[in-house]
């Protein structure tokens, strides 16, 4: 078998899913003349995945710790190994400062997040303007740093995938090992 195990696939596709959920979610809700059972619904659907979707790439950390990722096809090249790995880096990197600084915007705030109320875990940190208004910023600009991550990675799979066709697209598709 080359390529990624299953599990690192289901990781891959499931978080990439969510997160391409997340991001028009996250821009739509906070547009003026929503009605508000739609920003509603927006906002619940942000929050708690956003959070999933945080819990999920520290489970992914720590399966990759457990299966590394397999090696890249000997044809490619040293400098794309690098940038490759330095996409990937970032995008981890980012998607947990999104997940972190979306959690202190909202209990900072004092607003609710129902799937982890529903669950009785408290706020783990305390209402705090200066914090609220530190993690809005923050959010806002992490997801342009996002943007830019993700949409150099689809380039590059895409690029990999349809005109180098150098077998880097199947490692990862489809979401199950054959
Ligand atoms: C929000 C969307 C996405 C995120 C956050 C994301 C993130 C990642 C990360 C972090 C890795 C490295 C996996 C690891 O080694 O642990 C990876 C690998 C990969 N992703 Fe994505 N991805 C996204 C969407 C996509 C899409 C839409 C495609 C295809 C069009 C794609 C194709 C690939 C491929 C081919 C690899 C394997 C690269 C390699 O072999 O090193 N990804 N992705
Ligand atoms: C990977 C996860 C996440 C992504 C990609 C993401 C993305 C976004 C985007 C694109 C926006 C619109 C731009 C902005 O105003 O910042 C946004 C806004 C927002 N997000 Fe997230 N988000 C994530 C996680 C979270 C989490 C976990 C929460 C809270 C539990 C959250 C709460 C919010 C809130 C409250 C806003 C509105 C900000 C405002 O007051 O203007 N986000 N998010």
């Amino acid at each position: 078998m080359t390529g990624y195990r299953t599990a690192a696939r289901l990781f891959h596709w499931i978080v990439a899913l969510l997160v391409l959920a997340t991001i028009p979610a996250g821009q739509i809700m906070i547009q003026e003349g929503l009605t508000r059972s739609v920003q509603d619904t927006l906002f619940i659907f942000h929050k708690n995945v956003g959070v999933l979707i945080l819990l999920l790439v520290l489970a992914r950390l720590a399966y990759r710790q457990v299966a590394p990722p397999p090696p890249l096809p000997a044809a490619v090249p040293d400098w794309q190994r690098r940038v490759a790995w330095a996409n990937h880096a970032a995008l981890y990197v980012l998607l947990i400062f999104m997940g972190v600084t979306g959690y202190l915007r909202v209990r900072a705030g004092g607003f609710p997040i129902e799937a982890l109320d529903a669950l009785g875990i408290p706020p783990l940190v305390p209402e705090s303007e200066p914090l609220e208004e530190w993690a809005k910023a923050a959010h806002w600009w992490g997801r342009l740093v996002l943007v830019a991550l993700i949409a150099l990675h689809i380039l590059a799979a895409v690029w990999h995938g349809a005109i180098r066709r150098d077998g880097v697209f199947s490692r990862i598709w489809p979401p199950v090992a054959r």
